[in-house]
């Protein structure tokens, strides 16, 4: 008993003392399989509170750094610590301070929405009223209280998905892996996932997930990492990533003679803006281009040249993917692990 409570008060203490910034950090982390090296050296640091995504296609080695960092498989080298606890060291301390949710459904069809999570609060020994208490809780914030008594096999793809999030939040974790949280599920209900995942990081979770969409990535992280090969070629906000991918581009659209064009060229140009003729215009290229648009129209408008239309392309993620891989995400083999679930879901089993 009192070696359980200077247990205690030791994890307490390192809690405490790692109330810090970071609350994952990852150092060189490696995964060999077989000689092939699914994963490279990733320095990974997730801040306390962020939502931190993995953006990668087909095979890049999202599942398999969630798995290092989630104890779930050894690392070869490399160092993971996760809300203070060492990986390697401290397994069953990681795994307390974490949530998961895999990639392929592990949920039990035959068993109620209730008893899926009543299993897993009784694993992670949760007594039955903090139990009953908690069930309630998650199942509400999922929208599926109403559905607690019914089999999960007559629920759809997004509610159990939905309820796959509750049962990942069961333990009070701070730390919430989700593994494409999103895949193959419509536009509609990705968008209604999106929605819950936002509740949790206004209530402070701190949540890392690996996806392939580039929508998700952009629409939901607070940072990402884009891991090609094992290897994380680029990290950042979204919007850092989107403006080391390439500047804005204003296109002002003119119908008039080529001559007015050129003009106009010139007018631009004089003001300082980067501009070039295009075809049926001229485009710009600038860092604040909201803010600039105003003054192109004025350049326009001093030369008396008319102004048919206004186009802004800002840079995506797909640019930033194409800008450090040489490769569009579209084409990388993104819908691989889809259309192998697919494939699996017909055949009558999962694939992993
Ligand atoms: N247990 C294993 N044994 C051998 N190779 C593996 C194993 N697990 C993963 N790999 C390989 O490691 C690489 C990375 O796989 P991983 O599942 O991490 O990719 P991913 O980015 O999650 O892809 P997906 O989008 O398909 O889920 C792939 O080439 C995969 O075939
Ligand atoms: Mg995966």
């Amino acid at each position: 008993m009192a070696e359980n409570g200077r247990r205690n008060e030791k994890q307490n203490k390192k809690q405490s003392e790692f109330e810090s910034e970071f609350v994952v950090e990852a150092r060189s982390l490696t995964k060999k399989f077989n000689g092939f090296t699914a994963v490279n050296a990733i320095d990974l640091s997730v801040r306390r509170g962020e939502v931190f995504g993995l953006l990668g296609p087909n095979g890049a080695g999202k599942s398999t750094t969630m798995y290092m960092l989630s104890t779930i498989l050894a690392p070869s080298s490399g160092s993971a610590v996760i809300n203070g606890f060492d990986a390697g060291r401290e397994p069953i301390a990681v795994r307390r301070s974490i949530g998961m949710v895999f990639q392929d459904s592990t949920l039990d069809t035959n068993l109620t929405g209730f008893d899926n999570l009543d299993i897993h609060g009784r694993l992670y020994g949760m007594n039955g009223a903090e139990r009953g208490k908690k069930i309630t809780e998650v199942l509400e914030l999922v929208e599926l209280a109403d559905w607690r008594g019914k089999l999960v096999k007559t629920y759809s793809g997004g509610m159990k998905r939905r309820l796959e999030i509750a049962r990942g939040l069961l333990h009070t974790p701070t730390v919430l892996f989700l593994d494409e949280p999103t895949l193959g599920l419509d536009a509609q209900t990705r968008r209604h996932i999106w929605d819950y995942l936002r509740k949790l990081r206004a209530a402070g979770v701190t949540m890392i997930l690996t996806t392939h969409y580039l929508e998700e990535a952009d629409e939901l992280c607070d940072r990402v990492a884009i891991i090609d090969h094992g290897e994380i070629k680029a990290l950042g906000s979204p919007d850092e990533l989107k403006r080391q991918a390439g500047e804005t581009v204003v296109y002002l659209k003119t119908s008039g003679a080529q001559k007015q064009k050129q003009k106009l060229l010139a007018a631009l140009k004089k003001k300082n803006f980067a501009a070039n003729a295009i075809e049926g215009g001229v485009a710009v290229k600038c860092k604040s281009c909201e803010n600039a648009i105003p003054a192109l129209l004025r350049a326009a408008d001093s030369q008396k040249i008319p102004v048919d239309a206004v186009e802004m392309r800002k840079p995506s993620l797909e640019d930033v993917f194409l800008s450090y891989t040489g490769r569009s995400l579209r084409d990388a083999g993104a819908s691989g692990a889809e259309a192998r679930r697919a494939a699996a879901t017909a055949r009558g089993f999962r694939h992993k």
